[in-house]
């Protein structure tokens, strides 16, 4: 089972550089570590990522043996944990409850050497987000759910031990049926299209107006709303 050797920090700079630490000195397969608070958390594309301290799940977890899917079979079993909530990912990874982000996935690691840290922020007890982030957030106590930071961990792990090493098409089936942005006009870099699923390899595929079919295997997609 993951999850062990297990550290947790009441305040680290972020969890994701506790891991890659541990990863460099050798620590195992499914070492986690969580904290009631970073002060550098880091989101996607360089982005950072802030809480309340003891609001929101905050952990990595060190994974050898990568795998091209690991990303958004990280989302999938994010969507498991969180059941009997409904939730939908948006590609490559954030996880939706009607519509509003609950939680970012931050895939770090060497691929190279074979391994990389799954970084989760779970929003759970959180009731007010910070202003600029309008009403783009939600946790899983505004969407009605009844748990805790530490009441969550547990079944997150599970899914995520079984996700993790799932075959592949169980993963593309999975994360195919919690597709939040099929159908949806979208925006990237400086293009526009209607996002037409994923491909075996979990890139977006996306339809642009003139017809043409563009896979974009890394980046940012915007939902025009
Ligand atoms: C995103 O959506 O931009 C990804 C956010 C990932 C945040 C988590 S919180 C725990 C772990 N440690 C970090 O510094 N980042 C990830």
């Amino acid at each position: 089972m993951i999850g062990y050797p297990h550290v947790h920090h009441r305040v680290t700079d972020s969890t994701n550089a506790r891991v890659r630490e541990l990863a460099i000195q050798g620590a195992p397969h499914g070492t986690l570590v969580t904290a009631d608070e970073q002060t550098a958390g880091r989101g996607r594309q360089g982005r950072s990522w802030t809480a309340e301290p003891g609001d929101a799940l905050l952990m990595s977890l060190l994974v050898r043996g990568v795998r091209p899917l690991l990303p958004l079979a990280a989302a999938v079993a994010v969507c498991d944990a969180i059941e009997p909530l409904e939730a939908a990912v948006k590609w490559p990874n954030d996880v939706w409850i009607d519509r509003r982000k609950v939680a970012g996935i931050l895939l770090e690691g060497r691929p190279q050497e074979g391994w990389a840290v799954i970084g989760i922020g779970l929003n759970v007890r959180t009731r007010e987000f910070p202003p600029e982030l309008g009403d783009s957030a939600t946790s899983l106590a505004l969407a009605g759910g009844d748990t805790t930071v530490a009441d969550i961990r547990q079944p997150l792990l599970e899914a995520l031990d079984r996700w993790i090493d799932a075959p592949d098409e169980e993963v593309l089936a999975a994360w195919r049926a919690r597709d939040a942005l099929r159908g949806e006009h979208v925006r990237w870099g400086n293009g526009e299209g209607t996002a037409a699923g994923i491909s075996d390899s979990g890139a977006l595929i996306v339809e642009t107006p003139r017809g043409v079919r563009a896979e974009l295997d890394a980046g940012e997609v915007h939902l025009l709303r």
